[in-house]
């Protein structure tokens, strides 16, 4: 069965292949559709923005689509970036510009700058609508370090390890993310309820 998975972002393609890659469902971005279109996040919350990426596709091809909203919850500055994670620093900045942002916001507070991932991911088809949730705790570290993920990969590190995201292997990455732990919750729905 074909799932077409709602995303731009090739960071998360890769995982989420991954963490597809011996089931039934075969994993159908929108890169491999050639489909460039960038949906608007209106929403306030992950799971609106996770609906609406997940419905603006699924109303264009009628197939079954998981899509995610994810972001990064820092303590020390009352939940930011949260659901504006990707923009941070402004519309069509870069992954380097948000975590610079961070940095500075960051280097006059003390140690240690607790945070958590989330990632609300759904899927629909024409009958059905599940959703589920996955967290990772950690800090942010003032200094990156790593070359592998995306996003925030390089200057976080989760509690339990004395390496950021970014040095992990897409493997070691996948045993413990919070979109790991969305999306395999999300599997084991569609396999118990999808034909
Ligand atoms: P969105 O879910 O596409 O709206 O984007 C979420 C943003 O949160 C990404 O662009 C990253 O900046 C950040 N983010 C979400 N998940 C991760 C992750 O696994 N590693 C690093 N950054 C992440």
């Amino acid at each position: 069965m074909k799932i077409i998975f709602a995303t731009q972002n090739k960071g998360k393609a890769i995982e989420v292949k991954n963490i597809f890659k011996n089931s039934k469902y075969e994993i159908i971005t929108l890169s491999d559709l050639n489909n460039e279109i960038e949906i608007e996040e209106t929403g306030t919350t992950f799971i609106e923005n996770a609906y609406i990426k997940a419905k603006t596709i699924f109303d264009i091809y009628q197939l079954p689509v998981i899509a995610d909203d994810s972001g990064l919850v820092v303590e020390q500055l009352n939940g930011k970036p949260g659901v504006y994670s990707a923009r941070y620093a402004g519309e069509n900045c870069s992954f380097d510009d948000n975590n610079k942002k961070l940095i500075n916001e960051l280097k006059n507070f003390p140690e240690p700058h607790l945070a958590h991932f989330i990632c609300l991911s759904v899927y629909i088809d024409k009958n059905n609508f599940f959703h589920s949730v996955g967290e990772l705790h950690g800090k942010i570290v003032l200094t990156p370090r790593g070359v592998n993920g995306f996003g925030y990969d390089p200057i976080f590190q989760p509690d339990g390890y004395d390496k950021t995201l970014a040095e992990l292997s897409l493997e070691e990455k996948n045993k413990i993310s919070h979109r790991a732990q969305s999306f395999n919750k999300l599997k084991h729905n569609i396999e118990e309820f999808i034909l």
